[in-house]
């Protein structure tokens, strides 16, 4: 992995590597392997959800969750249920009527490796399965705290987010008129940006922090997002699918609004840098304790997969 180290601490990349793992481990634990009829829907669930992914998110939260000395079990699931939530996110996005992809994570989709209706029911079985984990009395003591998390996550996934965003994506590879900067700006903020943003946010959540620090990690989380998604255009552009594990150049035949096809790799990538810089000046209360999030900053645009 590409990845720069704060000086005198762990490397990003044993960083994420560590939280991949234990948040794998959680995962496992919470979408269990069960027996009888519905066993095909948590295979498939499973399938999605475990073995695979850079588990940016799940890390976002966990490094979140640090600033506020949160417990390490409350920020797994947390950690664990916005997982899923991507997860989700991604079976839906692959089917034949969105990107139509074959290749995720290096392997089948989910609807190659099963069949159209059971990947969209895994999609939705792991949507719901995060709110279950997310409002359950585990993930924190306080009903307040856990109602939060629920109203944050589920506008982040929803219509005025990830959900919107897809639709967006799709109007505009439909209507063939290409996007103006502003208009393929908001439909990443809200395709991308905004689960990035929370899973940001999450740990304030957790830790009941107070609202300046919140907000600045929810800043820090948009300009993330934002730079997250210019990168995966890029990666469209520039990488093989044995880097990044799924198919790569489709975006201009399918005509995806994109900053890449607007306005080149160049500028692309400038911006992109601009809002990782602009992403990094949020953490500034944090002090050496955001280095990780400052590291991952870096890597979002520096990553090849
Ligand atoms: C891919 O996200 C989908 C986008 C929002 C661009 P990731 O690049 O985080 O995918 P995984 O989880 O590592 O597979
Ligand atoms: C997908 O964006 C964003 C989601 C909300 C899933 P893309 O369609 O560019 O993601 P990839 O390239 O298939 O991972
Ligand atoms: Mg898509
Ligand atoms: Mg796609
Ligand atoms: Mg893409």
């Amino acid at each position: 992995m590409n990845v720069t180290s704060p000086p005198g601490s762990m490397s990003l990349a044993s960083a994420l590597a560590d939280a991949a793992a234990e948040i794998e481990q959680a995962l496992d634990m919470l979408l269990p392997l069960v027996e009888g009829d519905e066993a095909r829907l948590f295979d498939a669930m499973r399938y999605s959800a475990l073995g695979g992914g850079k588990r940016m998110r799940g890390f976002l939260v966990l490094e979140g969750a640090k600033q506020f000395n949160v417990s390490r079990t409350a920020a797994l699931r947390v950690a664990a249920a916005i997982e899923m939530i991507h997860a989700y996110s991604l079976v839906h996005d692959d089917l034949p009527a969105m990107d139509d992809d074959d290749l995720r994570r290096g392997k089948p989709t989910n609807h190659i490796a099963f069949d159209e209706a059971t990947a969209v029911l895994a999609g939705d079985a792991l949507h719901c399965h995060a709110f279950t984990v997310l409002a359950d009395g585990e993930t924190h003591p306080d009903p307040a705290v856990r109602i939060e998390l629920v109203r944050a996550i589920s506008r982040a996934a929803g219509p005025r987010g990830m959900c919107g965003g897809q639709m967006l994506d799709m109007l505009a590879e439909q209507g063939g008129v290409p996007l103006e900067e502003a208009a393929i700006g908001r439909l990443q903020t809200l395709k991308t940006g905004k689960l990035i943003e929370v899973s940001a946010e999450a740990g304030a959540i957790l830790g009941k922090a107070p609202l300046q620090q919140r907000h600045a990690l929810l800043s820090y989380g948009r300009d993330l997002g934002a730079a997250f998604q210019i990168a995966d255009d890029v990666l469209d552009a520039t990488a093989s699918a044995d880097e990044t594990g799924k198919a790569t150049g489709k975006d201009a035949g399918a005509g995806k609004a994109t900053l890449v096809g607007l306005l080149g790799l160049d500028r692309a990538r400038m911006q992109a840098e601009r809002l990782v810089a602009q992403a990094r000046t949020h953490l500034d209360p944090f002090g050496e304790r955001a280095d990780m999030l400052r590291a991952l900053a870096d890597f979002t645009i520096t990553r090849r997969s």
